[in-house]
């Protein structure tokens, strides 16, 4: 080792150093957490620190290479502005107006931004929007779209210069008369529907929660408020999994397969383990057998049970073949090079039009496997699906044409850029905490327990601050690697994937290729679809049934057809889910309804143009409305006995009309002159359309819980086990809390999750965790709302000489309880009260909620693209989403959320996809490969609220974190096809699809 002297934050610090270190590890060993791992190549840029004043890459520069030069890290900037007697110089102007407009949401990135940010600042005092977006291009974010950290950027800059910035506005809002929709009482209170077996009867559902306030008196929740979370993280602590830290730590490391299918005949660890500093190293031999799946979802798994910690077998390049434990990760890397293996190599399946053929190698031989509903490893098959709404074939007979066309969509990542991490250890009672980056906590403990051999009681998981999941991390993924290393030497062990792993070795979007049949009559009525998926599971099954559901179950529900076919739809959604030796499938952001969404609005295009229809007034004429049963609902659930659905909440006309106000389509679809550009007859301007339903949550499954205690000051412990994973969540479920309970959202302590102190949650998936976990919060509010007013009925009593108050008339408003008659008392004097003057009790409670519906939140996406007809670019240059989540309940963190869904989207839509060569090697496995948009990329980006009220949510929310991943990559195909009329059928739109389409033509 040598010493290196380095000048970081101005102050001087002697280090030893290993030869080779680079900055960014000796800047994490001196605690410096704001610098943050995102990838081996600089492509991230989360590692960013400020090099002599200029932004670099700590990972990519060797420690030796700093001496004498001098260093800046977040750390430098600010601090909390409260911080008891000592004074405090509290946050820089970046940090404030970085927490401010929202442009934190997992905070992974923003350290980085903003130093890259205060770099820009300090040679530029007035920087142009352009030049932010330049700066800041460094820093991949997978989560804002970049909007607000550049509008946070320029406010800090205009405040710098000591001038006043407007208030945080709300986005752009729509008449006052579209919130509380007025169809709602208009619903019938039941409707039956008749399918082929049975008479089935949907009920209206009107929630029996209820709020305490009325709308118009709402002072947090519909409010731009600041995230909870945002002071932390605006300042880098160490809220992250791999900024933990613990005495004598290992650090694992996997060796992966370099085979796609294979036996393992031999494995020989010696070498490997001789080497000093490496402790542990394990095969399949060393660990028990047990059948599992890696979906984090709820008991029982609806899939099959395929994977092994370790296996004898590997059945894709990227699969597990050892673990290793050593005292540096260097060290254990080392060790993997000496593992010798060796492999029967098998035929391996890449395709899956392969896999269900008659002699197809079988990737699923082993004798515990453990089948699921329709899974039959024999035949390569992970799931089937077979619905049948109607009277298929008497639909395409009644239909004046039929039209079939075939798609195909990519296998994409989630990429967020913070890694998979865990880490795992012994605490002081022999109980195994797992510290880990998880969408699904609860379902991790119950789930690794019996691979582990460990009851679930001796398991504690803790989720700490999640920089990212995007369905990435609703998977037990690496959790078993660390506790497997953990319980064979008895020591803390982390993991965390390198950017290569995420690319090999975690999940992604399944890839499908579907097939499209539709009736329709002249007038544009649809009288029959057909859909047909063939999905590829990848070598393991988790998630196949369901994520493949979903795309029939969201995509095809959305058009049922006109007049007579809205009561009696002709649907069908038919779906192969099969194995090969690709990396696994499995949650991603919109779950499985991107996929449908692709070729389903392709085709509504192909026909509304071929039939000479508005493309607008054609979708709406056949789009489900209020009123009508979701037909799906009555034919599948997940492997669950449906229950009719009826749609109460229906904002999808006004979405589609403001949509088309805010990009201009009307003066924009059919105008040569504004499709060509002056000057440049290569280029072709274009608009296009899609529109989209999700779900929120999964009727009758899905579970929340919430716990409320008030505390001396009148402040508010929140428990939640619902997972935040940047999605503001924590913001939102405290907003809720707040309202009811009368306080401000500083009042609120929010603390989520740990399974040994927080009520169940069935974690972050689904779009589910502000409507199920609101309704939880909801129902702990009310609850201790209750008995805050029963004690301020008593108070006031004593106060005033026995006067009787009704407690049930009693409001609780800025911090008080208040009385008709105007009389108060605060909420701290009956914290006081509670706990220390009379009758003393602890004011708390436990909410929970399950839904029996899952209403369907509506969009309508707009994209305006210009194609360059001779190379065949495709630029997009407007995104309009108008969406209808029900009531919006903090409108900057909605927002922030819908322009970081369509710039995920906007990858499927033109960049974003991941190949694999005849060998199955990944060719996608970096950030320079696997390219995501970067600042200066970016097409304007708006967003608009349609707000109804959902009457089955005590606040009338429904979901808003998928559905901005289903309608870009459709809006923009179409687009791209009334810009220059190229056609495509797989997305993403890549130059060479377009170019060879126009040729086609
Ligand atoms: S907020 Fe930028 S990566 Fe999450």
């Amino acid at each position: 080792m040598l010493d290196l002297e380095l000048i970081i934050n101005n102050e001087t610090f002697l280090v030893p150093v290993y030869p080779g270190e680079s900055l960014y590890k000796v800047l994490r060993r001196l605690g410096f957490s704001s610098v943050k791992f995102g990838d081996e190549h600089g492509k991230t840029g989360s590692d960013t620190v400020l090099f002599d004043g200029k932004p670099i890459n700590s990972y990519m520069m060797l420690a030796a290479q700093a001496e004498g030069h001098k260093i800046e890290t977040l750390e430098l900037m600010g601090e909390h502005p409260h911080l008891g007697w000592k004074d405090s110089r509290g946050l820089h102007i970046l940090q404030q107006e970085f927490v401010k407009t929202g442009a934190i949401q997992c905070g992974y990135c923003t350290p980085a931004q903003i130093l890259a940010a205060k770099e820009l600042i300090s040679r530029e005092n007035e920087p142009s929007e352009e030049q932010v977006r330049d700066a800041i291009s460094g820093v991949l974010c997978r989560c804002t779209g970049y909007k607000k950290p550049v509008e946070a950027v320029l406010r800090a800059a205009a405040r710098l210069r000591g001038e006043e910035v407007p208030p945080i506005e709300d986005p752009i809002q729509v008449p006052p008369e579209w919130i509380n929709s007025p169809t709602i009482d208009s619903i019938p209170p039941f409707k039956t529907v008749q399918t082929a077996n049975t008479t089935l009867t949907a009920e209206k559902v009107i929630s029996k929660l209820k709020v305490t306030t009325k709308p118009e008196s709402w002072r947090q929740v519909g409010k731009p408020k600041e995230k909870v979370d945002a002071v932390k993280l605006v300042q880098g602590k160490p809220a992250f999994t791999a900024d933990f830290e613990r005495r004598d730590m290992l650090f694992a490391k996997v060796l992966f397969s370099p085979h796609a299918h294979a036996r393992i005949k031999s494995i020989k660890v010696d070498k490997a383990l001789a080497i000093p500093g490496v402790i542990a190293v394990l095969t399949h031999k060393d660990l028990p057998r047990v059948a599992y799946s890696t979906a984090g979802q709820s008991d029982p798994i609806p899939g099959p049970l395929d994977c092994f910690s370790l296996d004898n077998k590997v059945r894709f390049v990227g699969d597990r073949v050892a673990f290793v434990a050593a005292e540096s990760e260097e060290l254990a890397e080392k060790a993997l090079n000496f593992i010798e293996v060796e492999y029967e190599l098998l035929d391996a399946i890449l395709d899956t039009r392969e896999s269900m053929k008659p002699k197809a190698p079988i990737i699923h031989d082993e004798k515990d496997y453990v089948n699921f509903a329709d899974s039959d490893p024999k035949k390569n098959l992970a799931a089937e699906i077979r619905i049948d709404i109607g009277d298929l074939e008497q639909g395409f007979k009644e239909a004046d044409h039929i039209f079939e066309a075939e798609y195909e969509v990519p296998k994409v990542q989630q990429a967020h850029i913070e890694p998979h991490a865990v880490v795992t250890y012994w605490d002081e009672d022999d109980r195994l905490v797992i510290r880990t980056s998880t969408q699904v906590p609860f379902h991790v403990r119950r789930m690794i327990a019996p691979i582990l051999d460990l009851p679930i009681k001796r398991i504690r998981v803790i989720k700490p601050r999640v920089g990212g999941g995007f369905g990435g991390k609703q998977e037990m993924l690496i959790e078993d690697v660390a506790a497997h290393l953990t319980i064979a030497t008895g020591k803390p062990v982390q993991y965390v994937y390198n950017r290569e792993e995420e690319f090999i070795a975690s999940r992604s979007r399944h890839p499908m290729r579907i097939r499209l049949k539709t009736g329709v009559k002249k007038d544009g009525t649809m009288t029959a679809n057909e859909m047909y998926a063939l999905s590829d599971t990848g070598a393991n099954g988790a998630h196949a049934l369901t994520v493949t559901g979903n795309t029939g179950h969201k995509a095809m529900a959305l058009y049922v057809g006109d007049g007579p076919y809205r009561e009696s739809p002709n649907i069908r959604f038919y779906a192969d889910i099969v194995y090969t030796n690709t990396p696994p499938s499995g949650a991603y952001r919109g779950y499985g309804v991107p996929q449908g969404y692709w070729p389903l609005e392709r085709h509504m295009e192909k026909i509304a143009s071929k039939l000479e229809l508005d493309p607008l007034e054609f979708r709406l004429k056949n789009a489900l409305r209020v009123g009508e049963i979701h037909p799906f609902s009555v034919a599948w659930s997940e492997g669950r006995d449906p229950v009719p659905e009826m749609i109460q909440t229906n904002g999808l006309e006004e979405c589609v009309l403001k949509g088309k106000d805010v990009i201009g389509w009307d003066q924009k679809i059919n105008n040569e002159d504004w499709k060509n550009v002056p000057g440049k007859p290569y280029l072709k301007k274009g608009v296009g359309v899609a529109l989209v339903m999700q779900g929120t949550a999964i009727p009758y499954l899905d579970m929340g819980g919430a716990s409320l205690k008030l505390n001396d000051d009148g402040s508010f412990n929140l428990l939640i086990g619902a997972t935040d994973l940047g999605t503001g969540s924590d913001t939102v479920l405290a907003q809720m809390a707040a309202e009811i309970l009368g306080v401000d959202l500083d009042d609120m302590i929010v603390y989520s999750s740990d399974t040994d102190f927080t009520p169940f949650d069935k974690g972050a998936y689904a779009s589910s965790t502000t409507y199920i976990s609101g309704a939880a919060v909801v129902d702990a509010a009310n609850k201790v709302a209750d008995r805050m007013k029963d004690r301020a009925a008593i108070m006031l009593a004593e106060k005033l000489d026995g006067k009787e108050y009704d407690p049930f008339e009693i409001e609780l408003s800025n911090c008080c309880a208040i009385a008709p008659d105007g009389q108060a008392v605060s909420i701290e004097e009956i914290a006081l009260h509670s706990l220390h003057h009379a009758d003393q009790e602890q004011i708390m409670a436990v909410g929970s909620f399950m839904s029996p519906v899952s209403p369907p939140p509506f969009a309508a996406q707009f994209a305006e693209v210009t194609v360059d007809i001779k190379t065949g670019q495709v630029v997009v240059d407007h995104l309009v989403m108008a969406i209808d989540a029900g009531v919006i309940v903090n409108p900057v963190t909605a927002e922030g959320q819908v322009e970081g869904g369509m710039t995920q989207a906007l990858g499927y839509a033109v960049s974003e996809e991941m190949i694999y060569d005849e060998l199955g090697r990944a060719r996608e496995k970096n950030f320079r490969d696997y390219h995501i948009f970067e600042a200066h990329e970016m097409p304007r980006l708006d967003t608009v609220f349609i707000e109804t009220f959902e009457p089955s949510h005590p606040f009338g929310v429904k979901a808003v974190a998928e559905i901005p991943m289903d309608g870009v990559a459709p809006a923009v195909g179409n687009a791209v096809f009334n810009a220059c009329g190229a056609n495509i059928d797989q997305n993403p739109v890549t130059p060479e699809r377009i170019w060879s389409a126009l040729r086609e033509n």
